[in-house]
């Protein structure tokens, strides 16, 4: 186990270890010692900055590479004004792409002033063979490039930086490795989130997902619960289980199990409290799903279930396998097991081909299914992936105009239904100090939904009583009952 490792043991002058993870407890000892004649030199420690882009698996990601950078001996700051500053991320959609190339731009004005700095870029945009050849070409400045497939390879990455001063590129295909055991640096004490699967076999048309993240791969159910028992001894009560299906969990893995049974065993680790899980597919989520659900004591009464488009014939040309009437009929299964689910989505607006009428499908669904809360996305043209050469594709105006006026009817029914929670009292686990006001704290419902009410910061990573007073949107105002 990683917090069994003594790091001053490891003898350097030996070559490197074959096995994972054994090669990179070497490779964070050499750093270490790297860091020391930093230290000793500066008279201060090394200072690292890791910034996410995109989803939660990113998020979970950096807490992985920070944990490496801290195990290293860094010290981690918000500040991009460091030694160490390295881009988790994002491809999803065109304008994150854009947005990493104009903050790098600021980071060379950085590194001008501190020669020292190393500036790394891991995550799925390098994954995409154009990226990395713009990052070769036009900024040189970069250290270190990894992809989504060995981000546990960074102290091994960083230690071969150091010792060429070069411009050090690793990205990977595809892999079908996960490595178990190396450090990690939570952002919350008391939450976390669990990856149980990488990758997705899905390819829905619009989406490069699987392009960039590869295969699905399962971890094996005893790490996923051992780490999840480790969290419960450390003070975490919320978990949230990642995969971008989870319903294919397990399928592949010697001994198959389902995500139906695995939720079940997790449900019966001591200490933790909330269940959360992201992301179902609507055309495989299983009655045995529903059935355990509903059950459930520590199961959030939260599903985010993703439509993307209400229309039959949009779907098709998604590649989703569902109809409009398959999912409607899910959505009815679902509120007939669990009356008081809430449920949440993803929607494209302008999707190639889209019409009006296929939007007022959409539009209709949303009115039927009455989403909590909904993501909600414009279009954005990926190259590699089948709707990027898909004809009809909507101008961006009229792909606007659908967007504000799916925001609008999606505004109207989730205030409606936060109104309908108000008098209520409800258990929210509190999460933090509220920004705008010192003297109050907020957390989050079993259905996801924000609550700031008047309380002390002693409250953080606890579950109380709050009741209800005011409904805002998308948040409440509540007050902590005795
Ligand atoms: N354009 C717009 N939205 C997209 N998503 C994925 N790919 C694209 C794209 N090319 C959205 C989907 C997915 C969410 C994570 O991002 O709604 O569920
Ligand atoms: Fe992308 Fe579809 Fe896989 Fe989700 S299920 S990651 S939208 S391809």
């Amino acid at each position: 186990m990683y917090h069994e490792i003594e790091f001053n043991k490891i003898d350097l002058n030996l070559d490197p270890p074959i096995e994972e993870p054994e090669r990179q407890y070497y490779y964070i000892a050499k750093c270490q010692k790297w860091v020391k004649e930093f230290e000793q030199k500066q008279g201060r420690l090394p200072k690292a900055c890791v910034t996410t882009f995109g989803c939660q698996m990113n998020a979970r990601d950096s807490e992985k590479l920070l944990g490496v950078l801290k195990a290293i001996g860094y010290e981690e700051t918000d500040s991009e004004k460091a030694d160490f500053v390295l881009y988790n991320t994002c491809t999803v959609r065109e304008n994150a792409n854009q947005k990493v190339y104009g903050k790098l731009g600021f980071l060379q004005t950085l590194k001008r002033k501190n020669p020292n700095m190393k500036i790394a870029i891991c995550g799925c945009m390098m994954q995409e063979a154009d990226e990395i050849e713009t990052i070769k070409r036009s900024y040189r400045f970069v250290d270190l490039v990894f992809g989504t497939h060995n981000i546990y390879k960074l102290a091994e990455l960083l230690a071969k930086q150091i010792e060429t001063q070069k411009q050090t590129i690793d990205v990977w295909e595809d892999t079908t490795e996960i490595v178990e055991s190396l450090p990690n640096q939570r952002k919350f004490s008391f939450k976390s989130g669990v990856n149980i699967m990488f990758g997705c076999n899905n390819f829905c048309s619009y989406c490069i997902v699987p392009y960039v993240r590869g295969r699905e791969r399962s971890r094996n159910p005893e790490d996923i619960l051992n780490e999840i028992k480790k969290l419960a001894a450390d003070g975490v009560i919320e978990i949230m289980l990642l995969g971008q299906n989870v319903n294919s969990y397990g399928k592949t893995l010697k001994q198959p199990i389902t995500f139906a049974q695995l939720l079940q065993r997790v449900e019966a680790i001591d200490g933790i409290e909330r269940i959360r899980f992201m992301t179902p597919h609507p055309k495989d989520l299983s009655d045995e799903l529903i059935a355990v659900i509903a059950q459930s004591k520590k199961i959030c009464k939260q599903i985010h279930l993703p439509i993307q488009s209400g229309s039959t014939e949009i779907l098709k040309k998604m590649n989703r396998h569902y109809t409009k009437e398959q999912y409607l009929k899910l959505v009815e299964k679902i509120r007939t097991a669990i009356p008081d689910i809430s449920i949440t989505t993803d929607i494209i607006v302008g999707f190639p081909g889209e019409t009006e009428a296929d939007f007022l499908e959409t539009l209709d669904v949303v009115k039927q299914v009455q989403y909590e809360s909904a993501f909600t996305f414009l279009y954005s043209k990926r190259s590699g992936t089948p709707a990027a050469d898909m004809p009809d594709q909507v101008p961006s105006e009229v792909a606007k105009e659908r967007f504000h006026r799916l925001l609008t009817e999606i505004q109207t029914t989730s205030s409606k239904l936060t109104e309908k929670a108000v008098g209520k009292t409800e258990f929210v686990l509190v999460e933090e100090q509220n920004t705008q006001n010192p003297e109050m704290v907020t957390g989050r419902l079993s259905n996801n939904l924000i609550v700031h009410f008047p309380g002390s910061i002693e409250l953080i990573g606890t579950i109380v009583p709050v009741k209800l007073i005011k409904a805002k949107g998308f948040y409440y105002l509540g007050e902590k009952e005795n």
